[in-house]
């Protein structure tokens, strides 16, 4: 993640144009190739007729408001813990410290991962245990919605391995997404104005992590991408929301492992004084995976640029960079 400060006013947003990929589509020739396009020059694109209904989609974000309009003192019961499990409140993030020089993001969330019981030698892994859930009554269906939503999303595989001139298969064998760190992580926006100005942002300007992120989100704009972090000015433009699409991007961990063939983009979120919710589901490799250079990204010319790095070692360490420690929520716990 890198980011610099912005000096004077930044210029007019437009509106991004990014490929869409139709996963009806019989032709995969041509999906593959145009996911490869967009994963070779902005890591951003759609995905659209993914076999997640609408009906469904519309229930697991009526569900999410409904956490998110509980009190204060309910949410905190489900604070989230040292696994990355249950609400994270406003300014709980921070993803662009260099902008964000007094508070963090102007959103709220709530994290649920694979659940690994405690008793499970698994559990002692960062990233693995038990997910957290509302107590019984306060939310009705809500835990079910949500487990058959991180289901659904996990069936989910794009063509990414083709699109690498891997086999297709690749990423599918155990010790790469085999047992995969897949979070879901329900977003709330609170209804303020963004001022990049005065470092107040929805989201900060960050690239996400991992392998790769679905979004799902509201038909509120708020998502910018940057396609060069180097520019100066950065110049950003909107990603629309088309519905029922999932806006996917790429994370750090597969730009590093195509040696930078692929992009991780720079993105954030500003706010336009409506309230904005947002899906996001991470996935990520499984912990022990060994990210290094892949065999069709390097040639003598382009060496590989990176050491390999455990994927679970790389995950905790940005985790840690970027959300509160837990111990500034101590008062609040009984
Ligand atoms: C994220 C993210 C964008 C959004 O959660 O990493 O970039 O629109 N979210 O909520
Ligand atoms: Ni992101």
């Amino acid at each position: 993640m890198e980011s610099q400060k912005q000096s004077g006013p930044e210029p007019p947003i437009k509106v991004s144009t990014i490929n869409c990929i139709d996963l009806s589509n019989p032709d995969i020739g041509e999906s593959v190739a145009l996911l490869k396009q967009a994963c070779l020059d902005c890591g951003f694109f759609y995905v659209v007729n993914h076999g997640i209904s609408q009906e469904f989609m519309d229930e697991v974000f009526a569900q999410s408001k409904k956490f998110f309009y509980l009190p204060l003192n309910e949410k905190l019961k489900v604070l989230r813990n040292e696994k990355h499990r249950g609400y994270t409140p406003m300014f709980d993030e921070v993803l662009d410290p260099d902008n964000q020089v007094h508070v963090g993001d102007y959103k709220e969330g709530y994290y649920i991962g694979v659940d690994v019981p405690e008793n499970d030698p698994e559990s002692e892994k960062p990233f693995n245990g038990p997910n957290v859930w509302p107590a019984d009554g306060v939310l009705p269906g809500w835990r079910q919605t949500m487990e058959k939503f991180h289901h659904e999303a996990l069936q989910f595989q794009g063509s990414i391995a083709l699109a690498l001139d891997l086999e297709v298969d690749f990423f599918d064998k155990p010790e790469v997404l085999g047992k995969p760190i897949a979070t879901l992580r329900l977003l709330h926006y609170e209804d303020q104005f963004s001022d990049p100005a005065k470092g107040i942002y929805g989201a900060g300007a960050h690239s996400d992590f991992g392998f790769i992120t679905l979004l799902a989100t509201d038909d509120v704009m708020g998502l910018q991408i940057c396609k060069d972090k180097d520019a100066k000015p950065q110049i950003w433009e909107y990603v629309t929301p088309i519905k029922g699409a999932f806006i996917v991007n790429l994370g750090d961990m597969l730009e590093r492992w195509s040696n930078c063939m692929f992009k991780s983009t720079l993105h954030r979120v500003l706010g336009n004084g409506q309230d904005r919710y947002s899906i996001a589901f991470f996935v990520e490799p499984n912990h022990d995976c060994l990210v290094e250079c892949l065999p069709t990204c390097k040639t003598e010319k382009s060496p590989p640029k990176f050491p390999q790095i455990r994927c679970s070692t790389y995950l905790s360490q940005r985790y840690k960079d970027t959300h509160a420690n837990l111990s500034v929520y101590d008062k609040h716990q009984a």
